[in-house]
Order: C-alpha cells, then structure tokens, then sequence
C-alpha cells in the first residue's frame, strides 16, 4: 500500500468511520495503463457498476474515458459527469420501459439489447418517438472465458442471447424496425489475470462479428469485446501482466482494424482501473476473545464491504488490511478475527488476519476497494447506511459523498398506522 497513513488517519479524523478513500492519482494511472496498452482506436469504457461515484467518473472522464452503464441513474451520473451521448452505451438484463425510452431519446451511441422482446420495446418505443434507435445485440458465446471466477457468457445465465440462436435469427434482428443494428456485444467473465485469457476471448469475439458479417452482408460499426482485466486481491494471485497484454492485443486489434477501419473497437473495464484505488477505513470500536479467538469489532464490515466479507464466495479469503493507527516501529503482531457491525456470524472482513497489535479506536484500512465497494454492499442492514466517500487527488482530499445519516435512511420509510378492525377478520 503506497498511500499516506498520516494523510489517512487525519480524512478518518475529519470524515469519519467507515469511509471510503479514493486514490485520484492511482484511478488515473490505472486507466491509463490500460489506454497505453491498446491501439488508440480501440476505446475503453469505464464500466460505472463498479464505482459510480460521479466526481471519479468526472475524473477519467477528464482523462477521456467514455462510459457504460446499467441503469438511468448511472446514466443520469455518467452524463452529470460530462460524458456525452456519443460515449455512453447501455446494458443490463433489465431495463425499464422508462429508462430505456430515455437511453432513445439522448440518442446514445447503443443500447446493448440483452433478448429479443427488448429489442421490439427499442423497436416501438423508437417508432413512438419517430427515431431510430442504436443498438448491439449483446451474445452469450458458446465459448467461456478461461480463469475468470465470475462467467457472464458460455453458460446458462440471463444475459444476451445465446450464439447459434442469435445467428439464426440476425436477418430479423437487422430487420427490426426502428433500429440501427451497430455490432455485436460480448461480455464473458471479469477478474481475469491472465492476459492470454483475454486475447483468447477478445479472439472469439471478434471471430464471431466476422462471421456474423460475412453470413449476413451487413456494414456494421460497432464491436464491444467486454474485458474482465483483473486485479490480484490475494497472496497467490499476481498481477495481470499488463505487457504481454499490450503484445497479445495489439497485433490481435491492428488485424482486425485493417479489415474494419470503420468499426469502433470498445472494451469495458471497472476493476482494473477502480480495483487499486480504493480503501475501506473503519475504526476497531471494541476487542474480545471469545472461543480461543480474538475479535476485533469495527465500525464498518459487510454491510459496507461485502466483497472484502467475501459475500458470494464459497472460499473466503482476505483482501490486504492494514493497521495504520500502530506505531510504525511496532513489532507485535496479533492473528485477529475483523468483523463489521451486524448481527451476522458471516460479518467478518479478516479472518485470520495477522496484523500490528491495535487498540481501541485504531484505524484499520483495507486496500483494494475501489470496485464493488459500496456499489454491491448492503448498506442498509441495520440501517447503518452507506459511509461517506473522499477522493485524495494531488495531495489534497475532498468530500464526494456524505455518509447517510438516521434521518436519510428513516426520511424514506413511510409509517401508515395501520388501525386493526376485529370485526373485519372474517374466519
Ligand atoms: C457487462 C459488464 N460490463 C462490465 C463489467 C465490469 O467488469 P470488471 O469489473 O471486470 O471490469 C461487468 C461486470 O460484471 C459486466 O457484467
């Protein structure tokens, strides 16, 4: 971990506990790692599921990355953060009647239509506005992405459409009234670390717009191959090698610009560029043994942290924490259990967890937050509510989101003082 403990330990002072903590100048380089790695006519989309915190999509928006979102709200933060139309494309298994009348008419470069009854609402809503709509049709390939432990594609799940179906039926789908059939979409699997992993999928990907091409004589100016670049969040995981990724893509790209110069070449990414550039901060509020084990209890676990907690994961295995209140010269090390507020026996953020000896009040940070933080936690168990998020960019630290207080979470729900009528229960 590269960041300030000082500098830290005093946004922790200020802020408040549990907060997230951002590293602008890390987000930046991480995006840009990645931009310098590819062709620069392949255009990379920071995905907002990850993190949608407007003032970081305002800043690799500042550095020219375009946007891709998944619901009007993400949309709504995505343009707020000053991306245009033209650099924001749409996807999800879900999308509401509203939200996507609203993707028509902002005219955004495409809607990723995940089936064929939603491309027919595109179709009508898009004739009720009197507008073609953009859209990919977004596959699920009969080919899985190697060492990715989260598959989107090449299995049973409900996104997009499945490949021998989808080319079967792409005459009808060019054919839709009301639309402009771009290109295809794939997304297969994320937090992949092997950089031939990648290629082989980008491979697939650009293989099947070929052949969807070739079989239907169609112009189209749109591939979006996903991604799934990675970051190692455990001790035996490395890095992907950013490199041989640069030497695998590349020439992979090049070929297929040389063949379709007029096509836009788009790569999704949320963890890499976010994953490195977050911490999760939270204060040690009490300290027990209990069955031979010692707890550490802090202020923030699951409920703003669910990935660090391991939800979803049948090996729970710990993300990188420090103990940054601990005397930098402190030699005593302790094998403590972290765990968060909730009454949960599975609220544990550290297991195991061999850390400088802390005290009371102490501050604990957990690197590697920056995606899946807050954006797939649930922050209102207990109603604790979401922490209060600060960008640190060039060695100064800014709020850029209020933790939520009692009055947010309780100003929501609605009390109906439901009268209770014995003479209405009829038995
Ligand atoms: C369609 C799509 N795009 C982008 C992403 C972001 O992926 P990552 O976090 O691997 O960069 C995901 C993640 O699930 C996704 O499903």
């Amino acid at each position: 971990m590269k960041i300030n403990n000082s500098a830290i330990q005093s946004i922790a002072k200020e802020y408040g506990t549990p907060s997230y903590i951002y590293d602008g100048d890390q987000l930046v380089k991480n995006y840009k790692n990645l931009v310098n790695a590819l062709p620069n006519f392949v255009d990379v989309f920071y995905a907002l599921k990850v993190n949608p915190n407007v003032s970081l999509v305002r800043l690799l928006r500042n550095h020219g990355a375009c946007t891709e979102v998944c619901s009007i709200t993400e949309m709504e933060i995505a343009l707020k953060a000053g991306a245009t139309p033209e650099d924001i494309i749409y996807l999800g298994p879900c999308k509401k009647d509203y939200e996507l009348k609203r993707a028509i008419s902002l005219n955004i470069f495409a809607i990723v239509v995940e089936s064929e009854i939603e491309l027919e609402r595109v179709s009508s809503f898009a004739k009720d506005l009197g507008v073609v709509a953009n859209v990919a049709i977004r596959i699920n390939p009969d080919f899985s992405a190697e060492g990715s432990p989260w598959k989107m594609g090449g299995r049973p799940t409900h996104f997009g459409i499945e490949e021998q179906h989808a080319i079967q039926y792409f005459r009808e789908y060019l054919n839709t009234p009301n639309v402009n059939v771009k290109g295809i979409h794939v997304y297969n699997g994320t937090n992949i670390l092997e950089a031939s992993s990648v290629y082989e999928n980008t491979k697939y990907i650009l293989g099947l717009y070929d052949k969807i091409v070739q079989m239907y004589n169609c112009k189209f100016t749109m591939v979006d191959v996903g991604g799934g670049m990675g970051v190692p969040y455990f001790n035996n995981q490395k890095e992907l090698d950013i490199e041989e990724f640069k030497a695998l893509m590349v020439p992979l790209f090049s070929k297929f610009n040389q063949k379709y110069p007029d096509t836009r070449i788009i790569m999704e990414s949320g963890r890499f560029i976010a994953g490195t550039a977050g911490y999760l901060a939270v204060t040690v509020n009490n300290i027990k043994v209990n069955h031979g084990k010692t707890f550490l209890v802090t202020d923030g676990g699951t409920n703003c942290h669910s990935a660090a907690a391991g939800s979803g994961r049948v090996v729970k295995r710990n993300f990188p924490m420090q103990n940054i209140s601990a005397p930098k010269d402190s030699t005593n090390r302790v094998v403590y259990q972290v765990s968060g507020p909730l009454c949960s026996p599975d609220d544990i953020i550290g297991r195991n967890m061999e850390l400088k000896e802390a005290k009371v009040s102490d501050v604990l940070l957990v690197a590697f937050s920056g995606a899946y933080g807050p954006s797939s936690s649930p922050g209102l168990f207990h109603s604790h509510g979401f922490p209060s998020e600060v960008l640190m960019y060039q060695n100064k630290s800014y709020l850029i989101r209020e933790s939520d207080t009692t009055l947010d979470i309780m100003n929501k729900q609605i009390m109906v003082d439901v009268q209770h009528h014995d003479e209405l229960i009829l038995n």
